[in-house]
């Protein structure tokens, strides 16, 4: 089958391929993909600019949704609608850039009434990731109408532009952090109430604490704009943390958490357990509208994905790309 396979060290760079469908990994589902998405792994994964792929050659892909081929499992029957994200998929094992995929029964989640393969592809693991970073603030406390905003870092981006939406529909002030400044009119249209940008949050000696300027944040790019929302987040605020696209370091002190009483909430999407998982796709598919999918998606063929990843990875791709695997 058609495949895009990941950049291998020292050889073959990300491409279109092929594999044989024999080698497809083991697995109780198969699954004939009709939809996958580009998220910014996938973008590592295929460049090659990060760690991300462990075997080679590899289909990458860390996200798929597609109807059912066979099943040993009594959970699921020839014709039903999955969604799966993460468990490896894309990273350790063959993902969802290809036309077919064989993986775990208990990974899969039934895709919801109220959405499409396309429209779970346009949320995907970002969308999901988003989610649970809502989930996470909740959990922490954190509650609609007040006055300050929730920050979203990378707000442009996929986890970024679903978070200002879930956030903003949920009644929350948000303001979007952004890097790119030609992006306001497509942040405010997703519900952002301010844009700040960048090099807000980039202080050149900061103190210990700031200005309580955020009710709490959801964080994509970890380093430097993570401590600062840590330390201009409001007495009892939360702040659930991600990704690393500014950096994986963390340099802070303790004053928000012993001074502020502020939680720093871990979010973690690929080995998220099952229940959770599901709660985060029925609060998808309940609270997003499809108008606001629609905004922020486009959608590219398989061939077009080596392209995209160097794109992601350079932060310039806005929102969501759907990666429609029979093109
Ligand atoms: N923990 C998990 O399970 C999980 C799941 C999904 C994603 N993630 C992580 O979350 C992050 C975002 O993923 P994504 O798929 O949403 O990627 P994405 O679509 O590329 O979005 C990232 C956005 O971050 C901003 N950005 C780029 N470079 C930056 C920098 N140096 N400093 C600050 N902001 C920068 C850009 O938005 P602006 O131009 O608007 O600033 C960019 O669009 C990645 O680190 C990813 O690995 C983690």
């Amino acid at each position: 089958m058609r495949a895009v396979l990941a950049a291998e060290p020292g050889g073959a760079p990300g491409r279109l391929g092929a594999i044989d469908t024999a080698e497809l990994p083991a697995g109780d589902l198969v699954v004939k993909v009709t939809y996958s998405s580009l998220n910014y792994k996938d973008g590592l994964a295929v460049t090659g600019r990060g760690k991300i792929a462990r075997i080679f050659p590899l289909v990458c892909g860390i996200d798929l949704a597609g109807v059912v081929e066979s099943s040993g499992s009594p959970e699921f029957s020839p014709g039903d609608e999955v969604i799966v994200t993460g468990w490896g998929l894309g990273e350790e094992r063959h993902g969802g850039y290809g036309e077919l995929a064989r993986v775990e029964s208990a990974w899969a989640v039934r895709l919801p009434a109220e959405l499409s393969s396309f429209e779970a592809m346009a949320i995907g693991t970002a969308g999901l990731t988003a989610m649970l970073c809502v989930l996470a603030l909740e959990r922490h406390g954190l509650e609609p109408g007040g006055e300050l905003p929730v920050a979203v870092t990378g707000a442009a981006g996929g986890v970024g532009s679903v978070a200002v939406a879930l956030l903003s529909r949920a009644g929350y002030k948000v303001a979007a952090v952004s890097g790119r400044p030609e992006q306001e009119g497509y942040l405010r249209r997703l519900g952002a109430s301010e844009i700040l940008p960048r090099a807000a949050l980039e202080e050149e000696e900061p103190r210990p604490l700031g200005r309580r300027r955020f009710a709490g944040a959801v964080d994509v790019a970890g380093g430097p704009i993570l401590a600062s929302l840590l330390r201009e987040t409001d007495y009892g605020g939360c702040v659930a943390a991600c990704g690393l696209v500014g950096s994986a370091e963390l340099e802070t002190t303790v004053h928000p958490f012993i001074l502020r009483a502020v939680d720093l909430a871990g979010v973690e999407s690929v080995r998220c357990p099952t229940p959770l998982r599901q709660l985060a796709w029925e609060r998808l598919a309940r609270d997003l509208p499809h108008s606001v999918l629609e905004e922020m998606t486009v959608s590219a063929g398989l061939e077009e994905v080596p392209g995209l990843a160097a794109e992601i990875v350079a932060g310039r791709v806005r929102g969501r790309v759907v990666v429609a695997v029979d093109r």
